[in-house]
């Protein structure tokens, strides 16, 4: 049977060796690939897209090309867009940007190992494919999901635009002709995607890799990550401040709040993680001045998380609630885009299947129907 030892969560299990992004929950730091996130929050979204998935800064030429490659498949395949317009207009965004994953999945049957064998994804430039694929056509997927309930026609990409430029061109433009986004709000939204790009082992990611390991296509690996971002515990969150400040309606109300989720009948959603136990240094680029006073929190070491602070700017920029978590996913794919091309290359990566312990009953025999009661 050997050693096993019961880990619920995967609280204290390091279930791979990784080289993507570093954090530390004591000291508040998060760095891609060796950089301090205050450094690169503010550069463009190619450049470190780039930096996560190759592993250094791109030279000009490497830029170029991956920019390039981006931007020329943000298009997605009419089948895609077949299965997003058959869904209900009232599907959550999280839920058609999941269809068409797996949609998108069906559309490159090239790229599956189960059809295409084994081995289809032992060349780079493979690989290399489907994550300009995977990067460009996730905003083009969430512009189609944004116009479910508006009922408007997402516009084509426009490629000629940066990356949050142009996933705001898909949103607004209808028809206008020579739009351009707002260049305050393409930059602050493009400062939201770098932050939210990669942080290691976070459940979704977690759950790339889980699946990735099976040699499932790398869609259908993403599809399932997507689905785990989903949760209001984690990329659902910033969806789930929105409604409980909402519930909460007035400062009035906030103390009777407070004393529910002392009293564990309310959860604070955007306050809390897993990892950071001082601050979250994305919250702190997003919003620089916080002060924690009560001693519950205190005790807990519960700070306010990205997503307290994302929601409230996405609200700012006009994105209703529904709509937040897809912007969170957005980014992210490129961080689970990272850990699928570093599982394919790490000598270590089996198939992922955790041990249980066992509590159940042990030994029963069948009774036939009849004979019970
Ligand atoms: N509100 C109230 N109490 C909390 C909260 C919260 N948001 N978070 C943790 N606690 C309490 C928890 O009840 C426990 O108390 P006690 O020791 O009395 O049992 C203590 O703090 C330790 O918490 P934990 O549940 O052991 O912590 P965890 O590491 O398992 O959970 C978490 C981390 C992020 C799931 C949790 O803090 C949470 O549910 N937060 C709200 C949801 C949220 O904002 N998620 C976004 C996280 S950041 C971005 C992302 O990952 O997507």
């Amino acid at each position: 049977v050997g050693l096993r030892t019961y880990d619920p969560g995967y609280t204290n299990t390091s279930a791979v060796i990784s080289r993507i992004s570093y954090i530390d929950g004591d000291r508040g730091i998060l760095r891609y690939r060796g950089f301090p996130i205050e450094e690169l929050a503010e550069q463009n979204y190619f450049e470190v897209a780039f930096l996560v998935l190759y592993g250094d800064l791109p030279s000009r030429p490497q830029l170029a090309l991956f920019t390039d490659a981006v931007m020329r498949h943000c298009a997605l395949p009419s089948s895609v867009e077949a299965v997003v317009a058959a869904l209900p207009h009232d599907t959550h965004p999280m839920a058609v940007l999941l269809t068409g994953l797996a949609a998108l999945s069906g559309a490159h049957p090239e790229q599956n190992p189960a059809l295409a064998g084994e081995g289809v994804y032992k060349s780079r430039a493979v690989q290399d494919k489907q994550i300009a694929r995977l990067v460009g056509k996730i905003s083009t997927l969430a512009a189609l999901a944004y116009h479910k309930s508006t009922g408007r026609v997402a516009t084509r990409p426009n490629q000629r635009l940066g990356f949050a430029e142009n996933f705001l061109f898909m949103l607004d433009a209808n028809g206008v002709p020579n739009y351009r986004p707002n260049p305050r709000l393409s930059r602050a939204l493009e400062i939201m995607f770098v932050l939210h790009m990669e942080h290691e082992m976070n459940c979704s990611t977690a759950a790339a890799r889980h699946l990735a390991s099976s040699g499932v296509d790398v869609y259908t690996a993403i599809a399932g990550a997507v689905g785990a971002l989903y949760g209001p515990l984690h990329g659902g969150a910033n969806e789930a401040v929105l409604r409980m400040l909402a519930r909460i309606g007035s400062a009035d109300n906030i103390p009777a709040f407070i004393e529910g989720v002392k009293a564990k009948r309310e959860k604070l959603f955007g306050f809390g993680h897993r990892v950071y136990k001082n601050f979250d240094p994305r919250a702190v680029i997003i919003r620089k001045d916080y002060a924690l006073a009560d001693e519950y929190f205190v005790s807990r070491k519960l700070y306010p998380n990205v997503d307290f602070y994302s929601g409230l700017v996405y609200r700012a920029m006009g994105f209703p609630p529904q709509f937040f978590t897809v912007l969170f996913a957005i980014p992210r794919v490129v961080g689970y885009c990272a850990h699928w091309r570093e599982s394919l290359v790490d000598p270590d990566t089996k198939i992922i299947r955790p041990q249980q312990d066992y509590r159940g009953v042990w030994l029963r025999h069948y009774e036939p129907l009849a004979a019970r009661a």
